[in-house]
Protein backbone atom coordinates (compact mmCIF):
# COMPACT_ATOMS: atom_id res chain seq x y z
CA UNK A 1 0.00 0.00 0.00
CA UNK A 2 1.40 3.53 -1.05
CA UNK A 3 -0.06 4.44 2.91
CA UNK A 4 0.20 3.18 5.70
CA UNK A 5 -1.69 6.41 7.90
CA UNK A 6 -4.53 8.24 7.33
CA UNK A 7 -4.78 11.64 9.24
CA UNK A 8 -8.07 12.94 9.67
CA UNK A 9 -9.34 16.30 10.42
CA UNK A 10 -12.15 16.28 13.04
CA UNK A 11 -14.41 19.57 12.28
CA UNK A 12 -16.27 19.70 8.64
CA UNK A 13 -14.37 16.26 7.84
CA UNK A 14 -15.83 13.86 10.90
CA UNK A 15 -18.45 15.80 11.76
CA UNK A 16 -20.75 18.88 11.52
CA UNK A 17 -19.08 20.89 14.38
CA UNK A 18 -17.98 23.23 11.58
CA UNK A 19 -21.65 24.78 12.00
CA UNK A 20 -21.35 25.12 15.59
CA UNK A 21 -18.10 27.04 15.11
CA UNK A 22 -20.00 29.32 13.00
CA UNK A 23 -23.11 29.83 14.92
CA UNK A 24 -20.69 30.45 17.94
CA UNK A 25 -18.65 33.25 16.13
CA UNK A 26 -21.76 34.56 14.64
CA UNK A 27 -23.33 34.89 18.03
CA UNK A 28 -20.16 36.98 19.41
CA UNK A 29 -19.60 39.13 16.57
CA UNK A 30 -23.31 40.11 17.09
CA UNK A 31 -23.16 40.89 20.39
CA UNK A 32 -20.06 43.19 19.37
CA UNK A 33 -21.48 44.91 16.46
CA UNK A 34 -19.14 43.15 14.08
CA UNK A 35 -20.10 41.76 10.30
CA UNK A 36 -19.39 38.40 9.90
CA UNK A 37 -20.57 36.09 7.42
CA UNK A 38 -20.86 32.64 5.51
CA UNK A 39 -17.42 33.94 3.80
CA UNK A 40 -15.56 34.99 6.15
CA UNK A 41 -16.38 31.61 8.28
CA UNK A 42 -14.91 29.90 5.45
CA UNK A 43 -11.12 31.56 6.31
CA UNK A 44 -11.58 30.60 9.76
CA UNK A 45 -11.86 26.06 9.10
CA UNK A 46 -8.55 25.07 10.70
CA UNK A 47 -7.63 28.11 12.07
CA UNK A 48 -7.15 28.74 15.90
CA UNK A 49 -9.56 30.04 18.46
CA UNK A 50 -7.41 33.16 19.00
CA UNK A 51 -6.12 33.55 14.76
CA UNK A 52 -9.78 33.12 14.12
CA UNK A 53 -10.81 36.06 16.38
CA UNK A 54 -8.42 37.82 14.99
CA UNK A 55 -10.10 37.52 11.54
CA UNK A 56 -13.50 38.40 12.89
CA UNK A 57 -11.80 41.32 14.26
CA UNK A 58 -10.45 42.72 11.29
CA UNK A 59 -14.02 43.99 10.55
CA UNK A 60 -13.90 45.91 14.10
CA UNK A 61 -13.41 49.54 14.50
CA UNK A 62 -12.32 49.02 18.00
CA UNK A 63 -8.77 47.70 19.08
CA UNK A 64 -9.10 45.17 21.17
CA UNK A 65 -5.83 44.30 23.83
CA UNK A 66 -4.90 41.37 24.57
CA UNK A 67 -6.97 40.44 27.41
CA UNK A 68 -10.11 42.10 25.81
CA UNK A 69 -9.36 39.39 23.16
CA UNK A 70 -9.11 36.83 25.18
CA UNK A 71 -12.49 37.71 27.02
CA UNK A 72 -13.77 37.51 23.63
CA UNK A 73 -12.64 33.74 22.40
CA UNK A 74 -13.40 32.59 25.89
CA UNK A 75 -17.45 33.87 25.63
CA UNK A 76 -17.14 32.13 22.04
CA UNK A 77 -16.55 29.05 23.40
CA UNK A 78 -18.48 28.75 26.38
CA UNK A 79 -20.85 29.57 23.45
CA UNK A 80 -19.92 26.75 21.34
CA UNK A 81 -19.55 24.19 24.13
CA UNK A 82 -23.07 24.85 24.79
CA UNK A 83 -23.94 24.26 21.43
CA UNK A 84 -21.77 21.15 21.28
CA UNK A 85 -24.29 19.40 24.24
CA UNK A 86 -26.76 18.37 21.94
CA UNK A 87 -24.10 16.21 19.87
CA UNK A 88 -24.74 12.82 20.69
CA UNK A 89 -23.77 9.75 18.59
CA UNK A 90 -26.50 9.98 16.21
CA UNK A 91 -24.23 13.09 15.01
CA UNK A 92 -22.07 11.13 13.57
CA UNK A 93 -23.02 10.49 9.89
CA UNK A 94 -23.36 6.29 8.97
CA UNK A 95 -21.02 7.17 6.05
CA UNK A 96 -18.39 8.51 7.91
CA UNK A 97 -18.57 5.42 10.62
CA UNK A 98 -18.77 2.99 7.69
CA UNK A 99 -15.88 4.49 5.86
CA UNK A 100 -13.93 4.64 9.39
CA UNK A 101 -14.55 1.07 9.95
CA UNK A 102 -13.58 -0.16 5.96
CA UNK A 103 -10.39 1.54 6.46
CA UNK A 104 -8.96 -0.04 9.50
CA UNK A 105 -10.56 -3.33 7.96
CA UNK A 106 -8.04 -2.69 4.66
CA UNK A 107 -5.13 -1.98 7.33
CA UNK A 108 -4.56 1.46 7.71
CA UNK A 109 -3.31 3.43 11.03
CA UNK A 110 -6.11 6.09 11.63
CA UNK A 111 -5.58 9.39 13.32
CA UNK A 112 -6.98 12.93 14.16
CA UNK A 113 -5.02 16.10 13.01
CA UNK A 114 -7.09 18.91 14.52
CA UNK A 115 -6.51 22.60 15.66
CA UNK A 116 -9.70 22.12 17.92
CA UNK A 117 -8.76 22.00 22.04
CA UNK A 118 -11.81 20.39 22.08
CA UNK A 119 -11.20 17.70 20.18
CA UNK A 120 -11.12 14.86 22.64
CA UNK A 121 -14.59 15.98 24.08
CA UNK A 122 -16.21 15.93 20.77
CA UNK A 123 -14.70 12.74 20.28
CA UNK A 124 -16.31 11.43 23.27
CA UNK A 125 -20.03 12.57 22.51
CA UNK A 126 -19.88 10.89 18.86
CA UNK A 127 -18.91 7.80 20.80
CA UNK A 128 -15.42 7.56 19.45
CA UNK A 129 -13.45 8.07 22.21
CA UNK A 130 -10.58 5.66 22.13
CA UNK A 131 -11.46 4.56 18.56
CA UNK A 132 -8.53 6.56 16.81
CA UNK A 133 -4.63 5.08 17.21
CA UNK A 134 -3.80 8.34 17.63
CA UNK A 135 -4.62 12.12 18.40
CA UNK A 136 -3.49 14.93 17.53
CA UNK A 137 -4.87 18.78 18.61
CA UNK A 138 -4.81 22.06 19.67
CA UNK A 139 -3.29 21.09 22.76
CA UNK A 140 -0.14 19.84 21.85
CA UNK A 141 0.51 22.31 18.54
CA UNK A 142 1.53 26.05 18.94
CA UNK A 143 1.53 26.68 15.74
CA UNK A 144 -1.78 26.56 13.75
CA UNK A 145 -2.78 25.68 10.21
CA UNK A 146 -1.54 26.12 7.84
CA UNK A 147 1.93 25.44 9.40
CA UNK A 148 2.05 21.75 9.16
CA UNK A 149 2.82 21.09 13.33
CA UNK A 150 -0.03 19.23 14.16
CA UNK A 151 -0.16 16.77 10.83
CA UNK A 152 4.04 16.23 11.73
CA UNK A 153 2.64 15.38 15.29
CA UNK A 154 -0.18 12.92 14.06
CA UNK A 155 2.14 11.00 11.74
CA UNK A 156 4.92 10.82 14.83
CA UNK A 157 2.80 9.58 17.15
CA UNK A 158 1.45 6.96 14.56
CA UNK A 159 5.50 6.57 13.85
CA UNK A 160 5.34 6.88 10.34
CA UNK A 161 6.98 9.37 7.57
CA UNK A 162 4.64 12.20 6.39
CA UNK A 163 5.32 10.08 2.92
CA UNK A 164 3.54 7.61 3.93
CA UNK A 165 0.34 9.24 5.31
CA UNK A 166 -2.55 10.85 3.50
CA UNK A 167 -4.23 13.65 5.38
CA UNK A 168 -7.99 14.39 4.93
CA UNK A 169 -9.65 18.14 5.28
CA UNK A 170 -12.04 20.46 4.29
CA UNK A 171 -9.95 23.33 4.72
CA UNK A 172 -7.58 24.79 2.17
CA UNK A 173 -5.91 26.04 5.29
CA UNK A 174 -5.49 22.06 6.27
CA UNK A 175 -4.43 21.08 2.32
CA UNK A 176 -1.67 23.49 2.78
CA UNK A 177 -0.43 22.42 6.18
CA UNK A 178 -0.66 18.89 4.74
CA UNK A 179 1.30 20.25 1.60
CA UNK A 180 4.48 22.23 4.35
CA UNK A 181 4.81 19.34 5.75
CA UNK A 182 5.36 16.63 2.90
CA UNK A 183 1.84 15.34 3.33
CA UNK A 184 -0.79 13.66 0.03
CA UNK A 185 -4.31 15.19 0.72
CA UNK A 186 -7.86 14.57 0.37
CA UNK A 187 -10.27 16.78 -0.07
CA UNK A 188 -13.66 17.31 0.60
CA UNK A 189 -16.42 20.19 0.60
CA UNK A 190 -14.21 23.77 0.10
CA UNK A 191 -11.12 21.47 -0.27
CA UNK A 192 -12.58 19.73 -2.55
CA UNK A 193 -12.45 22.60 -5.36
CA UNK A 194 -8.94 23.99 -4.03
CA UNK A 195 -6.10 23.58 -6.90
CA UNK A 196 -3.37 22.51 -4.23
CA UNK A 197 -5.56 19.23 -2.84
CA UNK A 198 -4.16 15.89 -4.55
CA UNK A 199 -7.81 13.76 -4.05
CA UNK A 200 -10.50 15.53 -4.73
CA UNK A 201 -13.74 13.97 -3.22
CA UNK A 202 -17.25 14.26 -3.72
CA UNK A 203 -17.82 12.40 -0.31
CA UNK A 204 -15.35 10.91 2.35
CA UNK A 205 -16.77 7.45 1.21
CA UNK A 206 -14.65 7.61 -2.02
CA UNK A 207 -11.71 7.13 0.36
CA UNK A 208 -11.46 3.41 0.73
CA UNK A 209 -11.50 2.86 -3.19
CA UNK A 210 -8.90 6.22 -3.49
CA UNK A 211 -6.38 4.39 -0.67
CA UNK A 212 -6.81 0.88 -2.06
CA UNK A 213 -5.54 2.07 -5.98
CA UNK A 214 -2.59 3.44 -4.73
CA UNK A 215 -0.90 -0.47 -3.90
C1 LIG B 1 -10.62 23.79 13.81
C2 LIG B 1 -11.79 24.53 13.20
O1 LIG B 1 -10.83 22.41 13.69
O2 LIG B 1 -10.49 24.11 15.20
C3 LIG B 1 -11.64 26.01 13.44
O3 LIG B 1 -11.83 24.27 11.80
C4 LIG B 1 -11.49 26.29 14.93
O4 LIG B 1 -12.77 26.67 12.91
C5 LIG B 1 -10.30 25.50 15.48
O5 LIG B 1 -11.29 27.67 15.18
C6 LIG B 1 -10.09 25.69 16.97
O6 LIG B 1 -11.16 25.10 17.66
P1 LIG B 1 -11.44 25.23 19.20
O7 LIG B 1 -12.47 24.15 19.47
O8 LIG B 1 -10.14 24.96 19.93
O9 LIG B 1 -11.94 26.61 19.46
MG1 LIG C 1 -12.10 21.31 9.14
Amino acid sequence: MRYKGIIFDLDGVICHTDQYHYQAWKALADQIGVYFDENINDRLRGVSRMASLDIILEKSEKIYTQEEKENLAATKNEIYKKLLQQMTPADLPSEVKETLDTLHEQGFQLAIGSSSRNTRMILERLGLAGYFDAISDGTNITRSKPDPEVFLKAAAFLGFDPKDCLVVEDAESGIDAAAAGGFDSAGIGTAASYQKTKWKMNAISDLPQIVAAQA
